[in-house]
């Protein structure tokens, strides 16, 4: 019987990855719930004196890094970021991804791409055996045309539904829209990623492939760290 909620696991994870953060640091700063824990408790170790510099992929996450006292580096200055800390919705044995149920995956894969490392923080119900439903995969589709990209996905097979916020296209801090995927089970996570980049009007989808350094996942019997054996990174 679990005692741990699955925000306090999040938690949980986050306080173990700012542990990595080093004097010095350029990080990158993800979105969601999960990185607002990290946030909170980055906040704290530059109360008592760290210094570190973040690259936000949000204006919720660059906001509430301002809100704490985080220097932020502008968007001219070519990002040399140490390590990059982002949330996910699912993680897979392999450590691919799907991102994006925030809709900061475009500006998250960026900065994860920018950065020398990239620690996944998570709790325990985000690991699947394999991507897909029940999380549909968020892709960033430009608004130009959108309901001819939609058409485009529908046609490969997927229900591909524009997400909504209270009755609303939900917009991205790009000015995009975001479609969510129902695919059941993604069989090839890096070949599908490079189909839909394919598509003319599609900006991004919200899989990682071989991006993730470090998962950190919050359990009831304390952090669990899982390292990949090699990434694509630089
Ligand atoms: C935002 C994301 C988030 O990292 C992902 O949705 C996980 O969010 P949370 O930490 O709130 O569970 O990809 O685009």
């Amino acid at each position: 019987m679990s005692s741990l909620t699955p925000d306090q696991l999040k938690a949980q994870a986050a306080q173990t990855a700012v542990e990595f953060v080093q004097d010095g640091h350029v990080l990158g700063l993800g979105t969601g719930s999960t990185v607002h824990h990290f946030l909170t408790a980055l906040g704290k170790r530059l109360q008592s004196g760290l210094r570190v510099r973040g690259v936000p992929t949000s204006q919720a996450t660059a906001s509430y890094a301002t809100q704490l006292g985080i220097p932020l580096i502008d968007n001219d200055k070519i990002w040399d970021i140490d390590v990059a800390v982002d949330g996910a919705d699912q993680v897979d044995p392999q450590l691919h991804l799907i991102k994006g149920g925030g809709g900061a995956l475009l500006r998250e894969k960026i900065v994860a791409r920018a950065a020398r490392q990239f620690i996944v923080i998570v709790d325990e119900a985000k690991h699947v055996s394999q991507l897909g439903l029940p999380f549909p995969l968020p892709v960033e589709i430009l608004p130009f045309g959108w309901r001819t990209t939609q058409g485009h996905l529908e046609t490969m097979g997927w229900l591909a539904a524009r997400r909504e916020q209270a009755g609303q296209p939900f917009v991205t801090d790009n000015g995009n829209f975001i479609v969510d995927l129902h695919i059941s089970h993604i069989d090839d996570p890096a070949s599908l990623e490079s189909t839909l980049r394919q598509i003319p009007g599609v900006v991004e989808c919200g899989l990682f492939v071989h991006m993730t350094s470090l998962v950190i996942t919050g359990t009831e019997q304390g952090p669990r760290l899982t390292r990949a054996p090699q990434t694509s990174h630089p």
